[in-house]
């Protein structure tokens, strides 16, 4: 195939550029990229240089700090940020959630609709698994929910709610049937959730290291597999926005492979990876 016009080499990326790319996302968005991280960051970054038509990192660092409508900085941490995440992910937390967080809420709810909050959700499995989880219960709550995440190309994905097929593919037969319409004619091999799921649902793009989106505390907040991305420091200045965040009673779900071991908090562990604000908290 003819390529005439586009330089198809990676360009090389110096231990200086490396370092200043890396300080600006961990300052951005507070991802840590260590320098083994370097294939990732050439591999990831390449595209927009193409699209940008520079042939160095150094350039196209001096685009970024030229830029003050701030989108190729949205463009850059896109491209940094890894945004894997499928349907019933550690599905352990959407039993729980079913089985004794919403019930437990419910004795003091005094009916009103439960507000949950997904934060960094990505292309929205999440928040549409959780969705799905309260709407399958016998008795089934009101609720609404905030889906955020840092990436506006995920949450344009999220909120469309639609998928691939080998994307939905895993899911049980009937869980299919109830939440998704599958795609015909030039929608074929696609498959979108239901409107009555996509409606109790807002998308807003909300970066966890600023104050949160603030208004009444959640009941319960998932914010599962970006703290893995974070060091230490950060991750205790997340883990107190989101307690702030938190009702009284409330619920805090991580990933399985973070714990909160290392930062100070007020919550009570409840089962792995999963938290609980005290009531007088
Ligand atoms: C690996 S995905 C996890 C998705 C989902 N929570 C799950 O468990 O499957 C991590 C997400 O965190 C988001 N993210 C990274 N840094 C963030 C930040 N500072 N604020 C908000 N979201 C962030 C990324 O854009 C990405 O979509």
């Amino acid at each position: 195939m003819a390529t005439a016009g586009y330089n198809l080499e990676p360009v090389l990326l110096g231990d200086r550029e490396l370092a200043q790319i890396s300080a600006l996302v961990r300052t951005k968005a507070g991802i840590t990229l260590t320098p083994a991280k370097r294939p990732l960051i050439i591999a990831r970054l390449q595209k927009r240089l193409r699209r940008l038509k520079l042939s160095s990192y150094g350039d196209y660092m001096k685009v970024l700090e030229a830029d003050t409508s701030g989108e190729e900085l949205t463009s850059f941490l896109d491209a940094l940020t890894t945004n894997h995440t499928y349907f019933f992910r550690e599905e352990q937390h959407f039993e729980l959630l079913a089985a004794t967080v919403v019930p437990e809420l419910r004795r003091t709810d005094h009916g009103r609709p439960l507000r949950m909050w997904c934060a960094a959700c990505s292309s929205g499995q999440e928040p549409y698994t959780i969705a799905m989880t309260l709407a399958d219960m016998t008795d089934p709550p009101a609720f609404t929910m905030l889906a955020s995440d840092l990436s506006t190309r995920v949450l344009e994905k999220a909120a469309s709610g639609v998928y691939r097929m080998e994307d939905v593919r895993g899911l049980p037969l009937d869980v299919l049937r109830r939440h998704f319409e599958r795609g015909v004619g030039e929608q074929d091999g696609l498959a979108r959730v239901s409107a009555a799921l996509r409606r109790n649902i807002t998308y807003r793009q909300i970066n966890l290291l600023e104050q949160g989106p603030g208004g009444q505390p959640f009941d319960v907040i998932f914010c599962r597999n970006v703290m893995i991305y974070f060091e230490t420091d950060v991750q205790q200045r997340v883990v107190t926005m989101l307690e702030r965040h938190l009702a009284p009673g409330g619920y805090l779900f991580v990933s399985h492979s973070e714990s909160l071991n290392s930062v100070s908090h007020g919550l009570k562990w409840i089962a792995p990876a999963a938290y609980r604000k005290p009531l007088n908290g």
